[in-house]
């Protein structure tokens, strides 16, 4: 594996499972120093454990403001630079819209778009310092729109909005911002869907099959990457072809 990323500092949030670990392990098998944040100690211990001299953990709410930005502040003045974050913890509380509270909406708004900017805020006054960042942050295949999905749809397509804005303020300072829309990825979160649910959805898929974590990580790494300094305001669509349309078997 290319060392990409050696003598870098990378942060992920939500990075104890799915497609988090699968980039915190990625970031860290090609150099890098890697800290990301979750809520869920025991399964974060085993990531650490994978790559105990380059992966950190530390236990914050990323959707709580101050705890965000104390995080990437400490991160930063322990390492002296951030090279790259990943905006990638995110929930979801799906419902037909009538059915969708106001602590559902909350949540999902909070973590999946409100802890983008705030990391976001906190890394880039570290990143400008030294003229170079890498921001990524996740979107999904249903920022264009998925039934039952109101309050998550709102969540991705805003990080769509963010990731654009955003883009044009970084990019005076050697910063880019990109997001990258997942399709149907094994992660805990698809295992959660139901069986019938989720065999209509892979049905629809032109590459006929669900993704891996590793796909994601794969274009993490590029887009994370200097050679991708040339790449901004993009969302990569990566998802077996689904957001083209649908393509039923
Ligand atoms: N898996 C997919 O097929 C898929 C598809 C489209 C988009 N996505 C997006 O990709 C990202 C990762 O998805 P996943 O499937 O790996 O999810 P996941 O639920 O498996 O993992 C999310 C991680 O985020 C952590 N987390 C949740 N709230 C947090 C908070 N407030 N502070 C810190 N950590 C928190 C969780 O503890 C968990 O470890 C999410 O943003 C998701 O919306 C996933």
């Amino acid at each position: 594996m290319d060392s990409r990323f050696t003598g870098q500092v990378v942060l992920v949030t939500g990075g104890a499972q799915g497609l988090g670990r699968a980039m915190v392990e990625r970031f860290a098998s090609e150099g890098a120093s890697v800290h990301f944040a979750d809520l869920n100690d025991q399964v974060a211990q085993e990531v650490v454990a994978s790559h105990p001299d380059a992966i950190s953990y530390d236990r914050v709410d990323v959707s709580d403001p101050a705890a965000a930005r104390i995080w990437v502040d400490r991160v930063a003045g322990d390492k002296g630079r951030i090279d790259v974050l990943v905006n990638n913890a995110g929930v979801i509380r799906d419902n037909r819209v009538e059915n969708i509270t106001v602590e559902d909406w909350r949540a999902v708004m909070a973590v999946s778009l409100d802890a983008a900017f705030y990391c976001s805020q906190a890394a880039f006054a570290h990143m400008k310092t030294r003229s170079y960042g890498r921001v990524l942050s996740f979107s999904s295949m249903s920022w264009r729109g998925n039934f039952g999905q109101l309050n998550y749809v709102a969540a991705k397509a805003g990080v769509v909005g963010f990731t654009r804005g955003f883009a044009l303020e970084g990019a005076k300072h050697g910063v880019t911002a990109n997001a990258i829309a997942p399709g149907l990825i094994e992660t805990p979160m698809l295992a959660s869907m139901n069986d019938r649910a989720r065999e209509k959805l892979v049905a629809k898929v032109p590459l006929g099959t669900t993704g891996a974590p590793s796909d994601i990580a794969t274009a993490a790494a590029f887009l994370c990457s200097a050679e991708a300094g040339y790449i901004t305001g993009v969302v990569l669509d990566v998802d077996g072809g689904i957001g083209i349309g649908s393509s039923i078997r």
